[in-house]
């Protein structure tokens, strides 16, 4: 029998280097609900990519002496290290500078234009480059963006503007008429009375005064609006639009696109309303999650208090954060990102519940039964309680990811997991081992602990990617039919018999109050040392100052002088040069990315001034143990910061 598809996006990216857990967030989700669907054997297409024209890029590589190709070439591959750092399964990834797609955009525009959906005229208003959104005079905020609040720009060109106003009426009767197409339900409250009701004006799609962009085939001198640009990678990725169309035909509609609250209205209101004009199907559904804030605000580069998803990975494990994204916050609400909320999960929700469970009932099964539980098993009359619960949660789960309820289907699991841990203190194997007569009820209750473990090994593979299989390992289930979805409905596919074999720790216990000192000085660390905060700056340095800091703060950087006794390039990377530094009694080795302007042999013997107290951080397979520092001018020429008279190594720099 043929499989049922499934089709699911996420938004394509700005091309940055520093994709925050703001971003990882929907990208997370999208993996989930994609990973869930396979498990319930669906036939799922996942995709993500990046939206790489605009002024705003065009912008910041000319901040940075690049060709916006090479910029964004660049940042590319970042984003999908990132991607990959977090397991992210998408089947396609698309680029808009991806050739199929240039084409296929040109084509839609023609057409467009051929049906008289699309006519040429002048727009006159602001421009917001951040958010490369069109606002007229009156939707300005004090005159400002009212998504963003930053500057907006003047207008005045000569462009394209697509009918958009046409498609009002057939807007809102397809909403009203399907219900679950903009969900959640405020999303389309919002939609219909601040956007559809007030009434729609036609949308400029063209562009003249920057280059960085598809040019309308037929007037060169004009450049697809990147929005009108961006939306299309949704049937562009498929083939619409090229000689081989098949996946397009195979999977569009989509089933859902999944974006943030803030891009809702250009996924429900224009991107139908092209779909309308080409007389294409919409998609089912566009879901309008919200933002992760800190203290209060959006995360976002400008505001410097993005949080780096990979230094987060690196602590405490991938599946730890995938877990958090979706287990703390609400979907489609907003939720508050805090260190102490995460610590907080990691210790309560994953080492105490879960990976205690795991790994008290191997440690039982060894202690009781040397590993191998006898086949002669008794029931207990907590039993039925525990089976039942089990059901019940498998249910449920299913119907809350259905829903893309994340937050309740994992904690749905946690009724279960929580359950089985009542289970052991209602059975009290410790009591039972120790009258021989009891060794049958003994084995009874692990065997239904352990099966229950089964049961929530596969019910968490959408949310983690890596605990499943050693929950499998300590289990030693080989067997694919116990971990099936389906599996999951039937209690009792664990062999009697089965082996047992404790491993390392699914989840070790966070002390709190170190630990949220060394994650804050990381954090703050992984944000001073990436280039995206300097591309940050450069490109937010006309509108936003550098925020001030006070010698606290200051004080929590440990400056050190160091001198480099020996160099050498890290294999595979073009950038980073290792180099092993003497700082007092210490000998060091710090990774930095200056391969381009000094040979390993220009490093030995400089006198460098290093940041001793940067938490560690794996490169290219490398461990590197703090930074140097140097001074880069906006001609992208780089110098060491040097100790000119040579003071002892190890002297402290204030
Ligand atoms: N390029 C457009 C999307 C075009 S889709 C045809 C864009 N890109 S973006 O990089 O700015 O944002 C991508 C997604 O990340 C958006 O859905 C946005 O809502 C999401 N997030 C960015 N910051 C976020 C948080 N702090 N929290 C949650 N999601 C956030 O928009």
């Amino acid at each position: 029998m043929e499989k049922e598809k499934f089709y699911i996006t996420t938004p394509i990216y700005y091309p940055s280097d520093k994709l925050h857990i703001g971003h990882s967030y929907c990208t997370v989700a999208a993996d989930a609900m994609a990973r869930y669907k396979r498990l319930r054997g669906y036939d799922v297409m996942f995709l993500t990519g990046t939206d790489e024209h605009g002024q705003k890029i065009e912008r910041i590589a000319t901040s940075q002496g690049v060709t916006p190709k090479e910029y964004v070439d660049k940042v590319v591959c970042g984003i999908k290290d990132l991607w990959q750092s977090l397991d992210i399964s998408y089947d396609k990834f698309i680029r808009t500078t991806d050739d199929y797609h240039v084409k296929a955009v040109q084509k839609i525009f023609k057409a467009l234009y051929d049906k008289g959906d699309i006519y040429k005229s002048e727009y006159e208003g602001w421009y917001c480059t951040p958010c490369e959104t069109f606002f007229t005079e009156h939707q300005l905020v004090d005159g400002k963006c009212p998504d963003c609040g930053r500057e907006v720009e003047k207008v005045k060109e000569e462009s394209y503007f697509f009918r958009l106003s046409k498609y009002q009426d057939a807007l809102i009767k397809h909403i009203e008429e399907h219900p679950g197409f903009i969900s959640p339900q405020s999303r389309q409250t919002e939609m219909i009375s601040n956007f559809l009701k007030p009434g729609l004006e036609d949308l400029c799609v063209s562009r003249t005064s920057f280059s960085w962009g598809i040019p309308v085939e037929f007037d060169p001198g004009h450049i697809v609006y990147v929005w009108v640009d961006a939306l299309s990678n949704y049937i562009t990725a498929l083939g619409y639009g090229s000689d081989d169309d098949s996946l397009y035909q195979k999977y569009w509609p989509a089933d859902i696109h999944l974006v943030g609250k803030e891009i809702v209205r250009f996924h429900t209101i224009i991107w139908p309303a092209m779909l309308m004009a080409l007389d294409l199907p919409l998609p089912k559904q566009v879901f309008g999650h919200g933002w992760l804030i800190i203290d209060g605000g959006k995360m976002s580069k400008s505001k410097g208090n993005v949080v780096d998803p990979k230094v987060l990975v690196e602590r405490y494990g991938l599946d730890a954060i995938r877990y958090f994204l979706l287990r703390e916050v609400a979907f489609g609400q907003d939720g508050n990102f805090t260190n102490e909320s995460l610590i907080q999960r990691i210790n309560s929700d994953l080492a105490n519940d879960l990976g205690n469970l795991v790994s008290r009932t191997v440690g039982m099964i060894e202690k009781y039964f040397g590993g191998t539980l006898p086949y002669d098993q008794e029931g207990t009359e907590f039993d039925l309680d525990l089976i039942k619960t089990a059901s019940a949660t498998v249910e449920k789960f299913e119907g809350y990811m259905d829903k893309m309820l994340f937050s309740d289907a994992l904690s749905e699991l946690w009724v279960l997991i929580r359950r089985t841990n009542k289970y052991i203190d209602e059975t009290q194997p410790w009591v039972l081992c120790k009258d021989e007569a009891n060794q049958a009820k003994l084995a009874g209750v692990l065997y239904n602990i352990a099966e229950s473990i089964r049961i929530i090994s596969i019910l968490l593979q959408p949310f983690m990617t890596k605990a499943p299989g050693l929950i499998w390992q300590q289990l030693n289930i080989t067997d694919e039919r116990l971990t099936a979805w389906d599996s999951t409905k039937q209690w009792g596919l664990l062999a009697r018999d089965f082996t047992a074999a404790k491993g390392e720790s699914l989840f070790p216990r966070i002390d709190m109050k170190k630990e949220l000192e060394e994650l804050d000085a990381a954090l703050k660390a992984a944000q001073a040392e990436s280039i995206a905060n300097q591309m940050a700056k450069k490109e937010d340095e006309a509108t936003e100052t550098v925020p001030q800091i006070t010698i606290d703060d200051f004080a929590k950087v440990q400056l050190l002088t160091g001198e480099v006794i020996a160099s050498e390039a890290v294999k595979g990377s073009k950038k980073l040069l290792k180099n092993t530094i003497q700082v007092g009694n210490e000998t060091r080795i710090i990774l930095s990315g200056i391969a381009k302007y000094y040979t390993p042999e220009e490093m030995v013997g400089k006198k460098v001034v290093i940041v001793a107290n940067l938490a560690p951080r794996k490169m290219m397979g490398e461990v590197s143990h703090g930074m140097i520092l140097c001074a880069e001018d906006a001609d992208g020429n780089l110098s060491l910061v040097t100790d000119d008279k040579g003071v002892a190594s190890g002297s402290e720099v204030r």
